[in-house]
């Protein structure tokens, strides 16, 4: 039995049967509705973050990343989402598992505290996964000439701090070596990356690493829209959270005063505040069009007023009330509280 703590890691890829945009419109709201309902019974038990592949792969159309403490829980996720009538109109292209595992290599370099066997994602837009294999060839070399091949890797991804990379392993679990997930803004920055690791020792070791997905991440709701059919109509619900539910999104050096960040919690994707040291939670969905209101700026910090970085339609941040130009609904509030060094949304 090892010691670590590790998680097991699913990167579940689904394609939409275009029979299900026949269906009508009703219907179709009505399972959307129904897959985040059934997605959502898992809040607190795993790691779930949605993202979109519209546009991005022509042979997939969602992948789900999950991160639980045990198999079960992953088992019990896709019977549940399969269960749904959506899920009768989905199928799995692609599907990776794997377990965090502190590497066999020494980093000294990487940042103080970093725990490579606890996945703590980013909020960033862009998640880029492959299986990867590496050559037996390269499991002959010396120990220390491949600690020194990977030393040139990390010199190499350290000169693009804006992305983040995310092992798994999954020797024995699944058909892949690894399953390797860098997240990142710019996928200009990722390709120039890439391209400089092909020049490394290391690489020429490499069996095989594709297929590649660009995946886009945003809220359960989101990605169902851009499955096409009917928009989700996404209820607002403005009640507090039952019982405590608090889960931690950001801490608090990350947000300074008049500062906003898009967090994500569960499924759903929240625009985060710091108004004069007060904290905001709303969701990060324009109840108008599909902006992205964590991209918004407060244009009356007295009454805590948000604006629309697209139609310049306004909120009250404490309420979720419209309180100008073209939104009529309001957006849902969370609850916010900070404990320690972290910001807590429920
Ligand atoms: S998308 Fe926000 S006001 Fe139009």
């Amino acid at each position: 039995m090892t010691s670590e703590r590790r998680q097991m890691v699913r990167y579940l890829f689904l394609r939409l049967l275009p029979a299900w945009r026949q269906l009508d419109a009703e219907d179709q709201r009505a399972q959307k509705a129904q897959f985040v309902s059934a997605v959502k019974q898992f809040h607190g038990k795993l790691l779930l973050r949605p993202y979109s592949l519209m546009g991005t792969r022509g042979d997939c159309d969602a992948m789900l990343w999950q991160v639980a403490e045990d198999v079960d829980t992953l088992q019990a996720v896709e019977t549940a989402i399969f269960s749904t009538k959506l899920g009768g109109y989905l199928t799995t292209p692609y599907s990776y598992l794997g377990v965090t595992k502190r590497s066999i290599y020494d980093f000294p370099t990487l940042p103080d505290g970093e725990d490579r066997t606890v996945i703590s994602p980013s909020d960033s837009r862009y998640l880029f996964v492959y299986p990867f294999i590496k050559k037996r060839e390269w499991y002959g070399l010396p120990f220390e000439q491949r600690q020194e091949a990977m030393n040139q890797h990390v010199r190499i991804g350290r000169k693009y701090p804006s992305i983040r990379i995310n092992t798994t392993y999954s020797f024995g679990l699944d058909d892949q070596e690894f399953i390797v997930a860098f997240e990142g803004d710019d996928p200009g920055a990722f390709v120039d990356l890439v391209m400089e690791l092909r020049e490394t020792e290391a690489s020429a070791y490499t069996e095989r690493d594709v297929p590649v997905f660009t995946c886009v991440q945003m809220s359960l709701w989101e990605v169902l829209d851009t499955l096409g059919g009917a928009a989700a109509s996404r209820e607002v619900d403005t009640r507090p959270t039952e019982g405590d539910g608090f889960t931690a999104v950001a801490r608090v050096s990350d947000l300074p005063a008049g500062a906003s960040k898009r967090v994500y919690l569960d499924t759903e994707a929240v625009a985060l505040f710091n108004v004069g040291g007060t904290y905001f939670a709303v969701s990060d969905r324009c109840t108008h069009g599909r902006a992205s209101l964590s991209e918004g700026r407060v244009v009356d910090s007295g009454a805590c007023i948000l604006e629309c970085p697209w139609h310049r339609g306004r909120f009250e941040l404490e309420t979720g009330r419209p309180a100008g130009g073209p939104p009529n609904a309001p957006l849902k509030t969370y609850r916010v509280k900070v404990a320690g060094d972290q910001i807590l949304v429920g």
